[in-house]
């Protein structure tokens, strides 16, 4: 089997209809509209309705990632699905959505790497893709974090929202691809972010119900700190892998945790505002959805162009980290499915 690289051939987002705005918050917990924004950059999110679960997001840009990549479902190979709020605790997720796409060539399975869920994802689909295992993989990631937040604890309810994004990885036919990536965890920190109740070591009762520990539980400040030192030095190693440096980078499309965190990297690491994209403001912290959003955001403004060196960097709970370098590469397959 020859070895290649994956190229992005296409990317969708799938996100609910309602909004829930700081002014929202105000009415629910003590905060503000200013001290939201000015601590989060964070203006709105999106909420899913009462009949909208991670998959009926995650479907909705799987479709428009695979209409913009021209393939059809019947010809994806693999779908890997990232989330920490699947449908059900079983089956996985991926398999509910395998089925709603008709994809019945491909095999199917969930990642479960936090807010660092997609770079996971992105370097599992990446190796099938390399080893010329499989030519057509879909990649999601989809959350509905408002089932897990607690909306009386002013100090995470005002981050996150839901959301699915989704991007299809074909082989290269040019230079272009995945050049490198960086993976890493430390369960050292596991409770600095997490939801107690629900698994196997605390499963649901009326006390976990009544004591609200099915919802996260977050050290904010502490987590922002080591966020900030590991995003930076991850995107460093995987630059130093590809052979490149900091000023080889064109645009970064960071895990949208907090506006303040995407700006601490970004001067740490020498990145000129205009080369970050930065979507926070209108969805808070989507988890293992907010980079694909972005990506699929950044690509409907024509941001992505043939060249150019695209990095990828997120930070979430485990706690789990990555980044990856992209020589981003133009797909010219003829798709067969409109
Ligand atoms: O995606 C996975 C990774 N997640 C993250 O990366 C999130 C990382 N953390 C953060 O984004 C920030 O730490 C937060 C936005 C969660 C908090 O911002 P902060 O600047 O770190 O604030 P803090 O936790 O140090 O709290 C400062 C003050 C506290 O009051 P006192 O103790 O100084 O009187 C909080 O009680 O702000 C208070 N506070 C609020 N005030 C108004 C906390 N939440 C709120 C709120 N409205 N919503």
């Amino acid at each position: 089997m020859t070895q290649r690289r994956s190229i992005i051939a296409g990317a969708g987002i799938g996100v609910p209809s309602k909004r829930l705005t700081n002014r929202d918050l105000e009415l629910l917990v003590d905060t503000t509209e200013q001290w939201i924004v000015e601590r989060t950059g964070i203006n709105e999110r999106r909420i899913a309705s009462a009949d909208q679960a991670t998959t009926d997001l995650a479907e909705e840009a799987a479709r428009e990632a695979l209409r913009d990549a021209g393939i059809s479902p019947t010809e994806l190979d693999l779908i890997v699905l990232c989330t920490v709020g699947p449908d059900h605790m079983v089956p996985p997720s991926s398999c509910l959505l395998q089925h709603r796409l008709g994809a019945r060539n491909a095999a199917a399975f969930d990642i479960n790497a936090a807010c660092s869920g997609f770079l996971y994802g992105l370097a599992v689909a990446d190796q099938f893709i390399s080893t010329g295992k499989f030519k057509r993989v879909l990649l999601v990631g989809a959350e509905t974090l408002s089932r897990v937040t607690d909306y009386g604890d002013r100090s995470t309810c005002v981050l996150f929202g839901d959301g699915a994004g989704a991007a299809v990885l074909v082989p290269a036919s040019g230079d272009g691809g995945i050049l490198s990536f960086c993976l890493g965890s430390d369960g050292s920190g596991a409770e600095l972010l997490y939801i107690p109740a629900g698994g196997s070591r605390l499963p649901a009762s009326e006390e976990t119900v009544k004591g609200r520990m099915h919802f996260i539980r977050m050290k904010g400040n502490e987590v922002f700190k080591l966020a900030v030192r590991a995003m930076v030095r991850s995107v460093d190693e995987a630059l130093e892998q590809a052979g490149l440096t900091r000023q080889d980078i064109d645009l970064v499309i960071p895990h949208q945790a907090n506006r303040r965190i995407i700006e601490a990297c970004a001067e740490r690491l020498g990145v000129p505002d205009e080369k970050v994209v930065i979507n926070i403001d209108r969805y808070g912290n989507t988890a293992a959805a907010s980079i694909p959003i972005a990506l699929a955001e950044a690509r409907k403004a024509s941001l992505l162009t043939d060249g150019q060196i695209v990095v990828f960097v997120g930070f979430g709970a485990g706690l789990t980290w990555g980044s990856a370098v992209l020589r981003w590469e133009e797909w010219n397959g003829n798709g067969a499915w409109t």
